[in-house]
């Protein structure tokens, strides 16, 4: 094969079947969990208003480093979405829908990343947003239903890390007690965490250099800075899980990448995964958001999960195998009438996968390609059944076959397939 004069960007990929088949099962089978639960669609736009993102943080990678803006001929800045977070918090205040908001996602994002197995400029995810409620049973509710689809998939090696980050005051007095500690350290720490110091402390936590660990686990924890308030939430949030008995690990150091959480922060890891990224899902409570975004104060908790490295760890894990084919008959068709037009068209409009040949191919090729289409039965039109009004049904898996007048396919094929009288 001669090399192909283009190829997908850097960073994506093309999903093709069985994987793109595999990948819309796990989409479907989010958003029947989701709706069970109660929550209903939402589809933003695939970019907004640059601005939008910008009120993430300052300290977010994710925005300040990682967006794709597009300037349009008309002079406005639009970001393709990093995530969908903010794109749904901007519909709330946009539409202010009754609280509490339950909603699902699913959808590409984008962040010009260093691609890297796992870590891609355009990657899939399905999530949910609560807003309206500081229930920590909403919060038990939203970790509940990420740690029940993961058990749905079939993986076993997912574990949940949880932390809470307190409220927005206790953050920012964590936030300072950390800085002094690093600035009092900061010689030891490397360079990159040096430059993260300045811009956010909290993001020091996050490093996995060496040479940063020391003064990492000397480094005052969050837990000795939440409010009453907070605390009792978390316990909370600790007990409902422990009702559930979902496992997870409390993990005083975790802090994610964005930076608008507050009180119950999450990731859920695989350990089927490569450590840096292994992050098959995270999420946590980000009560300010909505004011952020310019809307009244309200509460909001949610998460996303990350579809393409989900299905890494299905390879890993060899758990959910791409769904069966759903072409159930094949119709060859060796006369090049309109028989096989026909007949597919009926069984495609009685609910039947049908699929057929082109370009009148032989026999044989014909044969060939209903055996490889994963079809039980082909239905066969020869000279003499052309000849005869009759089609030749024949069972793929044992070869048994059987004549019947071309009126009869369809009955016999759903008697079959189906076991209708
Ligand atoms: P996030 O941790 O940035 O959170 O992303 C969630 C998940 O998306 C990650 O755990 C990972 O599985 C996947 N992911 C992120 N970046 C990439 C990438 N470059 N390539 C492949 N997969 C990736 C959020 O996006 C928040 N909006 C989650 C949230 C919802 N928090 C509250 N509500």
């Amino acid at each position: 094969m001669t090399e192909p004069t283009f190829r997908a960007p850097k960073g994506t990929r093309d999903l093709l079947p069985p994987t793109s088949t595999r990948f819309r099962a796990l989409v479907d089978l989010f958003a029947q969990m989701a709706e069970r639960a109660g929550f209903a669609q939402v589809v933003p736009p695939m970019f907004e208003d640059t601005r939008v993102f910008l009120r993430l943080g300052e300290a977010t990678d994710v925005v300040t480093k990682e967006m794709f803006v597009i300037e349009t001929k008309g002079g406005d800045h639009l970001a393709l979405r990093p995530e969908q977070t903010a794109s749904v918090v901007r519909a709330f205040v946009e539409h202010r829908p009754p609280v509490p908001w339950k909603a699902w996602y699913a959808g590409s994002n984008f962040r010009y990343e260093r691609p890297q197995a796992g870590r891609y400029r355009q990657f899939d995810q399905v999530g949910v947003e609560v807003l309206g409620t500081d229930d920590p049973a909403a919060d038990v509710e939203v970790l509940a239903l990420g740690w029940r689809f993961y058990e749905a998939i079939g993986l076993r090696r997912v574990s949940l890390l949880l932390n809470s980050l307190g409220a927005v005051e206790d953050r920012a007095r964590y936030t300072e007690a950390l800085r002094a500690h690093f600035e009092a350290h900061a010689s030891e720490l490397s360079e990159q965490s040096q430059a993260t110091l300045a811009k956010n402390p909290l993001r020091v936590l996050d490093s996995k250099r060496p040479e940063d660990e020391a003064v990492i686990t000397t480094a005052p924890v969050m837990a000795e800075f939440l409010s009453a308030d907070a605390a009792a939430h978390h316990e909370a949030v600790i007990a409902g899980l422990d009702s559930l008995a979902i496992p997870f690990t409390i993990s005083p150091r975790l802090v994610r990448g964005l930076d608008y959480y507050t009180r119950t922060t999450f990731e859920f890891a695989s350990e089927a995964l490569e450590g840096a990224q292994n992050a098959v899902g995270g999420g946590g409570r980000y009560d300010g958001l909505v004011e952020a975004l310019g809307g009244p104060p309200t509460p909001g908790i949610g998460f996303a999960l990350g579809v393409d490295r989900i299905l890494l760890a299905c390879d890993a894990e060899t758990v959910f195998a791409a769904p069966g084919p759903a072409v159930e008959v094949f119709v060859v068709d060796v006369v090049g009438g309109v028989a096989a037009t026909l007949l597919t068209d009926q069984l495609r409009r009685a609910g039947v996968g049908a699929e057929r040949a082109f370009d009148a191919r032989s026999m044989k090729s014909q044969m060939k390609r209903a055996g490889a289409s994963g079809a039980a039965m082909a239905v066969i039109i020869g000279e003499q059944e052309a000849a005869e009004e009759t089609a030749v049904l024949r069972d793929l898996r044992s070869s048994e076959q059987q004549t019947v007048p071309r009126a009869a396919v369809l009955p016999t094929v759903l008697h079959v397939l189906r076991g209708s009288p």
